[in-house]
């Protein structure tokens, strides 16, 4: 190595090299997403800071050491575990503490006749974490050789190093079992709130949910992000919640309605966002289902809004709700099909539609990559 402060030809001595080095090995380990990738960099530095001709990374397992990984002139006890008490690593565990060992073969706490088939004649190890250690890192030399200072303390760097970094990966892990908890009970809510509505129109049964999914695949093909186009898709799944406070009798009515009657269905819209708009999780999606039935030359409600006034997602959503109203059951009439869904859209695209987004729904069903519509 090492860490020896020696002077070379360019003035730059090799320790402040060594340093540079460790400085390295931090800022990879802090990166660190994964246990391997943290035992990874361990034990190449604590070889390549200290010179050794092995290092090891040994996990404590309950009242096992177990030995999961190894850089060494050959694997030692990689993937084996052994009780806290017979091995090194244990005992530095338990003691809380690191331990240099000159010669193992005059220490009596090394089994010496598992350590004879290997190249081990001298060793340091210190703890993870001290307090309570749950690991130990060494490094093992193939001839006498007593540790010094610089290299026990490179080891404890790596040691607490690794500590911090093994503790964000469980921090991030649990976060990301939290987050995807919460994905799943959204999931499952919008599943709920859909079924709700549907239980009082069942004419419009699987509606929500096949407006989510056309929404979704349009969004999709614009190119847009997979949280935006997620979010297109949980407005589809409940963009019809408002109906929940109009009469099942008017929602299924098969008949024109009276003006009277349209009006009072045109409410729900804004009834919809006014249910979801308090859930700050839900609160783009209220937006969207608020404005699900503008049109973007202001012949829609509730605002009558125009153009770019309209949520791309709400311009999406209201050419995917148009186009799976128009290809299912009504009380009213049957199914008219997508040639008459697409003509009705292409006929009113830059009028009612976003050309743009009509464009791409006609090419996706054209182009059969609806299968869900199957
Ligand atoms: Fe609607």
């Amino acid at each position: 190595m090492n860490l020896v402060q020696t002077k070379d030809v360019s003035g730059i001595s090799e320790y402040v090299r060594a340093m540079e080095r460790l400085l390295r090995v931090i800022q990879d380990l802090s990166a660190s997403r994964d246990l391997n990738t943290v035992m990874d960099i361990v034990r190449h530095s604590a070889r390549d800071l200290t010179g050794s001709d092995g290092a090891t990374f040994v996990l404590r397992d309950g009242d096992l050491c177990y030995y999961a990984e190894e850089d060494a002139i050959s694997p030692l006890w990689k993937g084996h575990r052994f009780p806290m008490k017979i091995c090194i690593s244990g005992w530095v565990m338990m003691h809380k503490e690191p331990t240099i060992i000159e010669d193992i073969y005059t220490d009596d706490r090394i089994p010496v006749d598992v350590y004879r088939k290997t190249f081990v004649r001298s060793l340091a190890m210190v703890p993870i974490r001290t307090k309570d250690p749950i690991g130990a890192i060494g490094c093992y030399w193939s001839y006498k050789h007593r540790a010094t200072e610089e290299e026990v303390k490179v080891l404890h760097v790596l040691a607490d190093t690794a500590s911090i970094a093994m503790e964000n990966i469980q921090y991030q892990n649990i976060i990301e079992q939290k987050a995807a908890q919460m994905e799943e009970t959204l999931k499952g809510t919008l599943q709920a709130i859909a079924k709700m509505v549907e239980q009082k129109d069942l004419y419009t049964s699987g509606h929500q949910q096949r407006v989510g999914l056309i929404g979704y695949a349009i969004a999709k093909e614009m190119g847009w992000d997979e949280e935006r186009c997620e979010t297109v898709l949980r407005a589809g799944t409940i963009h019809d919640i408002g109906k929940i406070g109009i009469p099942g009798e008017l929602l299924s009515k098969p008949a024109k309605l009276m003006p009277y009657e349209y009006a009072q269905i045109k409410t729900h819209s804004e009834a919809g966002y006014q249910i979801l708009k308090d859930i700050p999780l839900l609160l783009p999606v209220a937006k969207i289902i608020l404005q699900h039935h503008e049109r973007i030359d202001g012949s829609g409600y509730p605002d009558g809004l125009k153009n770019e006034e309209i949520l791309p997602e709400a311009q999406v959503l209201a050419i995917a709700d148009v186009f799976e109203s128009m290809t299912s059951h009504r009380p009213y009439r049957p199914a008219l099909g997508n040639d008459a869904a697409l003509e009705e859209l292409e006929k009113n695209k830059g009028r009612l539609y976003n050309p743009e987004m009509v464009d791409v729904l006609i090419r996706l069903v054209q182009e059969n990559r609806l299968e869900f519509l199957k």
